[in-house]
């Protein structure tokens, strides 16, 4: 009998970041009626969920990751009523909706920190995470922030010091704290009764800090310019063995609903990553898999190691996901080239398992150039070179002046990448040999061939070192992925199959038969095969 698969195994997740994908009302700022015009560019783009970065009320002290009010919508992004508009076209159009939920921090300007803040007896005052200072007054322990700079901000008013592991109006709740677990519970039922398909988790493995507040270790290696967040190891703010619990519990409250997908974000090494499915897989559906976004060369044997080692380690029933980009990391296209990024994406919509695409990549979107008085992240505050901003440019619509992301004359909250005039959806809509065109070629026929969402995957041996080739096989149907990934042609040797067709080369301009045993990938090209014995 075959399986039945679930739509977050077999659909592809679009990451919009809302604040950059469509401005509706001509105030530089993306927005949700904007994300409700594009749905039929999704639609026909082909890819099954949208997952929409925080739409929530907030300071923007983070761009949204600094919460308010978790059951309301930014009045900048629309309101409620925008949401259910946006829910129910998406739905129309058969694909799912999936919000960004912020449990581990608040913003400052949250009620609950307001009232924690407000006295030492506070009844919310366990809510947050309050020490005492050190007896020298200095902050009660070594812990960073991810953007820079001690974790511990003192509040003057009451002599204590609270913890915020980002920003310092991004104050860390106390997940050990009942009440507030049962006041989050309540936060997801309202937007699961609302309908939403299910929730990716902001830094989930974070959630849970050691009891102690031992100090964490310092990285030897660091040096004053390199990104904040790798200054310590978090041995006692990452990866508390009590997460577990806490996220089971709420993973139990998404089961009670029909048909919801429940994504964590955890940036661990892939032992660690896979305790996150949970034991009885009960925690979350996808631990994203960041391994793409952090590998250290863009090589054929580093991919393959990556992939083969990930599909091992994986627990008996867990479902694999790929991650090519997102508003953390700087874009694929500038990260690998252009040339490359198409193998890239011939590799994620390939492989086993849930690809995440983030927007504007499919179109080879490249990271703006943002001067410095136009920087806006926390993260670069110390040193612009570690800011997100460049990765969270407009999206590039047309080639009009502001992209048809905003109106013509209007200046959008970030620069719109130079290169939109030839980098857009309407050029590339119109060239055949384009990114677009590419990319949505291979998920429309991702979406037709069973063996490349379901199938098995093997990677083969005896092919040239600059060449990674894996079979994806699905009851007896067979198809190669041969990817290029050096900027050399290679000549492959396969004996595993006698003849193929080329379904489709990343260069868009073949569809011939091959011989296995001899042809020829040209310099970055990727070819999807169907083997025909
Ligand atoms: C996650 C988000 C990032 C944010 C941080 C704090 O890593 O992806 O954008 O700054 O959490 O919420």
């Amino acid at each position: 009998m075959t399986q039945a698969y679930k739509w977050w195994q077999t659909g592809v997740v679009y990451q919009v970041y809302p604040r950059s994908f469509m401005d509706s009302n001509g105030d530089g700022i993306g927005d949700l009626a904007g994300i409700t015009q594009r749905l039929d560019y999704l639609e026909w783009l082909g890819i099954d969920a949208v997952w929409l970065s925080p739409i929530y009320p907030s300071p923007m002290a983070d761009f949204g990751y600094d919460i308010a009010n978790y059951t309301d919508i930014e009045p900048i992004f629309g309101t409620l009523k925008d949401f259910d508009v946006l829910l129910h076209e998406a739905h129309q159009r058969n694909m799912k909706l999936i919000l960004d939920f912020v449990p581990n921090h608040t913003s400052d300007e949250h009620p609950w920190f307001v009232e924690s803040r407000s006295s030492r007896e506070s009844s919310k005052r366990d809510w947050y995470i309050w020490r005492d200072p050190s007896p020298d007054g200095s902050p009660p322990n070594n812990w960073t922030s991810f953007f820079g700079g001690s974790a511990w901000q003192l509040d003057e008013n009451s002599g204590q010091y609270y913890l915020h592991m980002f920003d310092v109006k991004q104050p860390d709740l106390n997940w050990r704290n009942p009440e507030v677990r049962e006041a989050m519970d309540n936060v997801l039922r309202f937007w699961l009764d609302r309908g939403v398909d299910g929730f990716r988790v902001d830094v989930i493995w974070m959630m849970i800090k050691d009891a102690q507040f031992q100090d964490n270790p310092n990285r030897p290696e660091w040096k004053p310019g390199d990104p904040p967040y790798a200054r310590q190891e978090g041995r006692y703010t990452e990866n508390q063995p009590e997460v577990h619990e806490v996220i089971k519990e709420m993973r139990s409250l998404v089961d009670s609903y029909e048909d919801r997908v429940f994504i964590g974000e955890i940036y661990l090494p892939v032992p660690l990553l896979m305790s996150y499915y949970g034991e009885s897989l009960d925690e979350v559906h996808l631990p994203f898999n960041f391994q793409f976004l952090e590998l250290s060369t863009w090589s054929a044997s580093t991919i393959r190691t990556c992939v083969d080692t990930y599909e091992k380690a994986l627990p008996e029933g867990a479902w694999p996901n790929w991650v090519l980009g997102n508003h953390d990391r700087p874009r694929i296209a500038s990260r690998i080239g252009k040339e490359q990024a198409r193998i890239a994406h011939m590799l994620l919509l390939t492989l086993r398992g849930t690809p995440t695409c983030y927007y504007g990549d499919e179109l080879g979107m490249q990271d703006a150039i943002v001067p410095p008085e136009m920087m806006h992240d926390p993260q670069g505050k110390d040193n612009p070179i570690h800011s997100r901003d460049p990765q969270r440019s407009p999206m590039q619509w047309n080639n009009q002046p502001g992209a048809g992301f905003t109106r013509t004359n209007i200046a959008s909250w970030l620069p719109v990448s130079e290169n939109y005039q030839h980098i857009n959806v309407q050029t590339e809509q119109n060239d055949r040999y384009s990114q677009l065109t590419f990319v949505k070629t291979l998920l429309s026929l991702r979406r037709s061939i069973p063996a490349l969402t379901i199938g098995s995957y093997t990677s083969l041996d005896g092919v040239p070192d600059e060449c990674f080739v894996y079979i994806r096989e699905q009851e007896g149907k067979r198809y190669l992925v041969a990817l290029n990934c050096s900027n050399k042609e290679q000549n492959l040797s396969l004996a595993h199959a006698k003849q193929g067709s080329i379904l489709l080369s990343t260069l868009l301009d073949r569809n011939d038969q091959i011989e296995l045993n001899n042809f020829v990938l040209r310099a970055n090209e990727g070819c999807l095969i169907e083997i025909n014995d």
